[in-house]
């Protein structure tokens, strides 16, 4: 699916999982070893895709049926990957994605309700077989994560306002995504200090891509 030394990485994962400074330690780690590295995010990484995001991220859960939310953040995604990622790889680049696809079947589809059979069908209409080369999963229990959330200086977003059984689901559906894909996705304990997780990750790196680092 990639060019060259081009690698596409997501990052998934409940709240308060860390994902965010893990990529920046990995984008500076890469950025190192010499390789070119964008760093996006999803729902996001466009001024386009960034206004859907504080639309579907902000107001009260309920605002939007699990089924919108998934056409707007696949609106966002197929333009963020038109214009961002695939050109990115194609001059050989990393890319680091905080979130992908794994979040809208996790999020709106095993969570929220919507078939997930469905969800991948919209994947395959709008992306077609585009995915990442590798998926970290950010493990950690809902309530850990949930209390980092809370000790964060920042308003909650429609998502961390929903009841505890939603962020169980979330983190069920993800290891099962794990465990039905396991060359794509690696767990992570995520539970574990920053520097742990950080050589957790660019070991798997170098196990699965053979890279020096
Ligand atoms: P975060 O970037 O701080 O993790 O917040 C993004 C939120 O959006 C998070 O709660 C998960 C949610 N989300 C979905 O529900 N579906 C998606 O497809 C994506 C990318 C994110």
């Amino acid at each position: 699916m990639t060019k060259g030394g081009a690698k596409f990485i997501s990052f998934e994962g409940g709240e308060g999982a860390g994902k965010t400074t893990q990529i920046k330690f990995l984008g500076e780690i890469l950025r190192h070893a010499g390789h070119e590295v964008v760093i996006t995010r999803e729902p996001g990484g466009t001024p386009d895709a960034e206004a859907v995001r504080d639309l579907v991220l902000g107001g009260e859960p309920g605002r939007w049926s699990a089924k919108e939310e998934m056409l707007l953040m696949y609106t966002a995604r197929s333009q963020l990957v038109r214009t961002i990622i695939r050109p990115a790889l194609e001059r050989g680049a990393w890319v680091l994605s905080d979130r992908f696809a794994d979040s809208t079947l996790v999020y709106q589809g095993y969570a929220g309700g919507v078939d997930p059979d469905e969800v991948r069908k919209l994947h395959d209409l709008v992306l077609g077989p585009f995915n990442p080369d590798i998926t970290f999963i950010m493990d950690i229990d809902p309530n850990s994560g949930m209390q980092r959330v809370h000790a964060r200086a920042e308003a909650l977003n429609q998502f961390e306002k929903r009841k505890s059984n939603f962020y169980e689901m979330t983190r069920n559906a993800y290891l099962d995504i794990a465990k039905s894909e396991p060359n794509r996705c690696a767990v992570i304990n995520a539970a574990q200090d920053a520097t742990k997780v950080s050589m957790d990750i660019v070991q798997v790196i170098k196990d699965r891509l053979g890279i020096a680092l």
